[in-house]
């Protein structure tokens, strides 16, 4: 078993990988500033494992904090899922974006190869590509992104594309996630949004438990069936199972390498909204308004080739991940560090 370093561990999809990488019998090193989450989630993925990690409140900026966990510990892997990831505060706060997603990532890329260490898996997005207009969308489409977030995330595949050329010690996984929803069987971790959520699942389940009065829907006349924004929505548990096919991958692989994440479907938000009530029991109000400047109609991957080089496909349909959604929510009503927090 080896010893794997997760950035950003106490976040959504960082703490869901924790779970995996204890379950399968690796030691876990956390590193995350807790700038968009709470240490709570480690310890409910103590709780869940029955197992200890490790874990440091350290920005991936800050080098010497690097240094000194690099040297503590004798790291086989990096997963890389620290940084920002609202695209309208990209927008707003660029700067900010390009330093900690942009920034981070060379601080600790650095710090890898002065430690020595060349297995890297990077978060990427399927933001990268933009707006394509023919689906399935495969791993050669053209990129383009649209937004300050799907740039950085554009310029760190590119800056980890040129390190890997630059010694063939280096083995990196470019993993572009559709839409990551659902939340671990328990209900004891989830996805925990500071202040009103930017993402279509996290916004349905804080209104069908009554913390928001309605859903906006952002128009239903696109060119889709029921004219409403269709996604590739993807369990969290199916994504991070993807980052341990990932790692096996790279043990047999060396250079770098890019996979979609997805399951290769798509449902629009009409879709979305009747799994929930269904899985929670719950109605969900909603209202139909103007589009959002920036989505696309359709959009959904080809998961073909992470299904033949990883040997890895998603499982959880959307009911699902509606269900586990709802655990979650309705465990922790207000998140972590709420006051009725149980
Ligand atoms: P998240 O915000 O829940 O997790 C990111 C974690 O990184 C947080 O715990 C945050 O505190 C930490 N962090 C941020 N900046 C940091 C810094 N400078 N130093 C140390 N820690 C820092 O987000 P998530 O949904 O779990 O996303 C994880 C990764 O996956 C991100 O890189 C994101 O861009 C990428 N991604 C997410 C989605 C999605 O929809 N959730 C889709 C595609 C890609
Ligand atoms: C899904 C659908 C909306 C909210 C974003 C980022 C992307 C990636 C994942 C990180 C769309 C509709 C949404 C709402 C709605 N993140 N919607 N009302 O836009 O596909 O992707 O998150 O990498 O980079 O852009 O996901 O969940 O925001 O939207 O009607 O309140 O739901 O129009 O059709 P999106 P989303």
């Amino acid at each position: 078993m080896s010893t794997i370093l997760v950035t950003g561990g106490a976040g959504y999809i960082g703490s869901h990988m924790c779970v995996e990488l204890l379950q399968a019998g690796h030691e876990v090193v956390v590193l995350d500033n807790l700038s968009n989450s709470s240490a709570r989630s480690l310890e409910a993925v103590e709780r869940i494992t029955q197992r200890s990690l490790h874990f440091h409140e350290v920005d991936v900026r800050d080098t010497d904090a690097l240094r000194k966990i690099f040297a503590t510990y004798e790291l086989e892997s990096v997963l890389h899922f620290a940084g920002l990831k609202a695209v309208g505060e990209s927008v707003s706060e660029p700067a900010s974006y390009y330093d900690n997603n942009v920034v981070g990532s060379l601080r600790l890329v650095e710090a890898m190869m002065e430690a020595g260490v060349h297995n890297l898996v990077f978060s990427s997005s399927a933001t990268v590509y933009g707006m394509p207009e023919e689906m399935p969308i495969t791993e050669s489409f053209q990129t383009g992104p649209i937004n300050p977030y799907g740039q950085t995330k554009l310029h760190v595949e590119q800056m980890l594309t040129d390190i890997a050329g630059s010694n063939p010690d280096w083995r990196i996984s470019l993993l572009r996630y559709f839409n990551p929803v659902g939340a671990h069987a328990s209900g004891e971790i989830g996805e925990n949004p500071n202040g009103i959520p930017n993402n279509l699942v996290p916004f349905i389940s804080q209104v069908a438990v009554g913390r928001r009065p309605h859903l906006n829907v952002f128009s239903d006349d696109y060119p889709t069936p029921d004219g409403t924004g269709i996604r590739d929505y993807i369990h969290v548990v199916d994504l991070v199972r993807g980052h341990m096919k990932a790692l096996e991958f790279l043990r047999r692989n060396p250079g770098i390498h890019v996979h979609n994440l997805g399951t290769g479907r798509g449902y629009s938000v009409l879709e979305m909204i009747r799994a929930f009530e269904a899985a929670s029991g719950r109605q969900v109000e909603y209202r139909v308004v103007e589009r959002r400047p920036g989505d696309a109609a359709v959009s959904y991957a080809d998961p073909a080739k992470a299904e033949r080089e990883l040997g890895w496909k998603a499982e959880f349909g959307i009911e699902r991940m509606c269900e586990d959604v709802w655990r979650w929510q309705s465990h922790y009503p207000n998140g972590f560090d709420a006051a009725d927090s149980p």
